[in-house]
């Protein structure tokens, strides 16, 4: 394919005063899967009817393989298919129903995929929308989705609602489509999900991007946990270059290290220690740290 699946250039989107998205560029390569996360308000959302076309940017564009969301939207939907956040439905259509009525708006879909799908994910087809729970409801337009061939999947938050081994179907879901060549450009607050299935991660913060890459990338950008123990006193640390947070328990040393450790390490093991640990951030630490972060102004 000659486009990447989505290239945003520049995209703003203000609300009087308020950027919920501020000059956003990223681009979704053909076949991959985006985590794209942030905390609540960031903007994941507003970057996702921007992609749709739902509502305009105050400045910027999106092209979805190569198509304009905002004066191609006919042939950019056909592209794709959406999931909300809280899927909106006819209430009294029966599931299997409003199956029907979605797969018409997504065009292609896969029937057999779909049988399979509404037994992975212990789903009743046959009662009226306005009697299913939320978790329910929530499947109804994820198995829609999941049981298309659009060649982007734009999801947001798909598995709020959703019990764990329901995540589970979702996630083994998420990684066919993913074999099948189809986009997925995935917005959720839930770090195991996007440990396991994204290629890359976009972090949004206030409506800026505030960090691209792989979860590895990632790790290595924040610090490393190095505790030592010594028969004596610690060495002195804090002078040491990208060394931080150091903190002193009778004869244990505890601190942080960006960047590398080579200074660090010499220092510590001149002094002889009895015990040397170095961690990685868990993906809980290195996700506070990003949401939590300052935007630079760079
Ligand atoms: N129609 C609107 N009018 C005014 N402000 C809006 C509108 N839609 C969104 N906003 C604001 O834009 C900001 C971004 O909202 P958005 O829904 O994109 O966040 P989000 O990252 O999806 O959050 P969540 O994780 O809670 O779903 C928020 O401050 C929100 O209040
Ligand atoms: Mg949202």
């Amino acid at each position: 394919m000659d486009h990447d699946a989505v290239e945003i250039k520049g995209l703003s989107k203000h609300y009087g005063g308020l950027a919920a998205l501020d000059n956003l560029s990223l681009d979704v390569k053909a076949g991959e899967i985006l985590g794209y996360l942030g905390p609540n308000g960031s903007g994941k959302t507003t970057t996702i009817r921007l992609m749709l076309g739902m509502i305009k940017p105050t400045s910027g564009s999106v092209s979805i393989f190569g198509y304009d969301a905002q004066t191609q939207k006919d042939i950019v939907h056909t592209a794709l298919a959406y999931v909300p956040g809280e899927a909106n439905l006819w209430p009294s259509l029966t599931g299997i129903e409003t199956l029907h009525l979605l797969s018409k708006v997504h065009g292609r879909v896969d029937l057999k995929y779909r049988k399979k799908l509404i037994q992975r994910f212990e789903f009743d087809p046959n009662r009226k929308v306005r009697t299913y729970s939320k978790g329910n409801k929530q499947k109804i337009a994820l198995i829609a989705a999941l049981a298309s061939r659009a060649e982007l999947l734009i999801l947001d938050e798909p598995t709020s609602g959703l019990d764990p081994l329901m995540e589970q179907a979702f996630r083994e879901a998420a990684v066919e489509a993913k074999n099948r060549g189809q986009t997925i450009f995935l917005s959720s607050h839930i770090l195991g999900e996007v440990e396991a299935l994204c290629d890359r991660i976009a972090v949004l913060r206030s409506g800026k991007l505030v960090e691209l890459g792989t979860l590895e990338q990632m790790r290595h950008l924040s610090s490393l946990t190095i505790e030592a123990s010594f028969k004596e006193h610690p060495p002195e640390v804090k002078h040491i270059n990208g060394v931080s947070k150091v903190e002193i328990n009778g004869n244990s040393l505890v601190c942080q290290i960006n960047g590398p450790i080579d200074e660090l390490l010499s220092v510590l093991a001149k002094a002889h220690p009895l015990t040397l640990i170095s961690r990685e951030p868990s993906l809980e630490e290195l996700f506070l740290a990003l949401y939590g972060r300052q935007t630079e102004a760079k």
